[in-house]
């Protein structure tokens, strides 16, 4: 019989310890929304310890999700876990996944611990994790440069304790499929009762080996579940992608011989959500879900592909969830004609006024631009959808350039009741707004990043434009869209400022903690 690969997807917790990817809980929720749509197995929801607004994040996911298995990571003590089980309360299915560092390297210098404590703090971690769930997984960090015999005798230990996951990181990409892959299975061969868990491959992308070394885990080594994440989002150079996985196993059935239970049709709508909703832009020769990933240029591969599709494709396009452009909507359309779109396209509004609020931006598109396609829908569902909790709100613009002459700028915005005119010259249009905002903001943040992208192809498509900025050790990403690049700059400046003005975003990342 075929084996099941278990996808558990930490897009919402690693994926987002990418500086710059932290979003909002509502952000979170959508994405949550659109990994069940996917049918990932468990969705790890994030850390509820590290911050106030994760936690809110992981219990408004256990409210909603109800196919997939909801986890929170947590730290091995009691108050993480406490944290963990609090947040999850709600979920129909719930996970909590315990972690402690078990290499040298980590253990000596950053826990100052030695391996006996780790060893009975891992221990009575899952002990404790035990009084909450039944489904338990337990890692041990830094996993892939630990001493085999300890790692043995931790993870006998945790298994015989209860855990039901054994997850082997690879924390610092250091990897190579090869002895990875034979890394699991001499574990899973020393370790007596290793046949009570369903073993786990983790993989960070460093030296750009973490699909290569999940599927050598799966292959050499047994492991029946993988940890990925959309667009391999994560820090440093990210983490195993899940689309490149989830594909492998399926083009290359007749070498893996496993069954996974996503709906591929739905990976590129979730690889262009997280790319809209972090800001971080997909390369175009990404496999499987870059623009170019289906594009043939040359013409010896364009008359081959017309003749027989297989001459030059493995997969399909549509089969991962690709679609033409289609115009979908314009100006004439109702009320009726966009909501019944939205469920098409898989995207639920909470409530009445969410709808209207839609509506009316979607009208307004229609007035600047003739074609509405998908794509511009999800992104003004997404990008500029205003919280009422949201302190600054874009009201207008106008903005003069010529050559020769210093561009000038004049920005009107709202916080509450109150409206700031703000006018200034910059180095260009865009310098020339954000310099405006600025000048009444004064929030003294540091510019990080600037990007702009067509959502859809040529020059009459919404731009889409990213600013990432940094302020006392935190890193936020605005993301604001518009036909006119330079309104959607100052969309996106206003939201990242937002983000900066919200307390809840303050968080620990998984990995600097002790
Ligand atoms: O990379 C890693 O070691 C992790 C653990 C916290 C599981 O993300
Ligand atoms: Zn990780």
């Amino acid at each position: 019989m075929t084996d099941k690969l278990i996808i558990f997807d930490t897009t919402l917790r690693d994926g987002e310890q990418s500086p710059g990817a932290s979003m909002t809980r509502d952000e979170k929720v959508r994405i949550a929304r659109q990994l069940e749509r996917l049918k990932v197995d468990v969705i790890e929801a994030g850390f509820a310890a590290s911050s106030d607004g994760d936690f809110a994040a992981i219990s408004a996911i256990a409210q909603v999700i109800k196919d997939s298995t909801v986890c929170s990571l947590a730290r091995a003590n009691e108050k993480d876990i406490g944290r963990a089980a609090e947040a999850l309360k709600a979920a129909n299915s719930k996970r909590i996944h315990t972690f402690i560092a078990t290499s040298p390297l980590h253990m000596e210098k950053k826990l100052r611990m030695t391996p006996d404590q780790v060893f009975e703090q891992a221990k009575a971690a899952v002990r404790f994790a035990r009084n909450h769930t039944n489904d338990i997984e337990f890692s041990p960090e830094d996993g892939y440069r630990s001493e085999v015999d300890f790692l043995c005798r931790v993870i006998e230990a945790v298994i015989a304790e209860g855990a039901t996951t054994i997850n082997v990181p690879d924390t610092v990409g250091y990897a190579v499929p090869e002895l990875y892959g034979n890394f699991i299975k001499t574990l899973r061969e020393r370790i007596p009762n290793s046949d009570k868990a369903v073993w786990s491959v983790h993989c960070h992308n460093d030296l750009g080996m973490g699909v290569a070394n999940s599927l050598a885990g799966v292959k050499i080594g047994g492991a029946r579940q993988i940890e990925c994440t959309i667009n391999g989002l994560g820090e440093r150079a990210g983490n195993t992608s899940l689309e490149e996985v989830v594909m492998a196993i399926k083009t290359r059935k007749d070498y893996f011989d496993l069954a996974v239970g996503i709906d591929t049709t739905q990976i590129v709508p979730a690889s262009k959500m997280v790319s809209q909703i972090t800001g971080f832009v997909v390369q175009p020769n990404k496999a499987v879900v870059g623009a170019n990933a289906f594009a043939h240029a040359s013409g010896i591969h364009q008359d081959g592909v017309l003749k027989a599709r297989d001459t030059y494709e493995i997969m399909r396009a549509e089969d991962v969830g690709w679609a033409a452009n289609k115009i979908v909507l314009g100006k004439l359309s109702g009320r009726n004609a966009f909501k019944q779109r939205l469920q098409e396209l898989g995207i639920e509004l909470e409530t009445e006024t969410e709808l209207n609020d839609a509506f009316s931006r979607f009208k307004a598109l229609a007035d600047q631009k003739a074609e509405i396609f998908d794509e511009d829908i999800t992104a003004i569902v997404g990008n500029n959808a205003e919280e009422a909790s949201d302190y600054y709100r874009f009201v207008s613009l106008s903005q003069r350039s010529e050559t020769g002459e210093r561009p000038f700028s004049k920005v009107i915005f709202k916080s509450g009741k109150e409206e700031f005119v703000s006018e200034a010259e910059g180095n260009g249009p865009v310098d020339a707004t954000l310099n405006a905002i600025e000048s009444k903001v004064k929030s003294g943040a540091e510019q990080l990043l600037y990007s702009v992208n067509a959502i859809t192809t040529g020059t009459e498509s919404q731009g889409e434009v990213t600013v990432r900025l940094a302020k006392g050790g935190r890193i936020v990403n605005g993301v604001g869209t518009d036909p006119d690049i330079v309104a959607a700059s100052a969309k996106a400046y206003l939201a990242a400022l937002n983000k900066l003005h919200d307390p809840s975003q303050h968080k620990l990342n998984a990995q600097m903690t002790v």
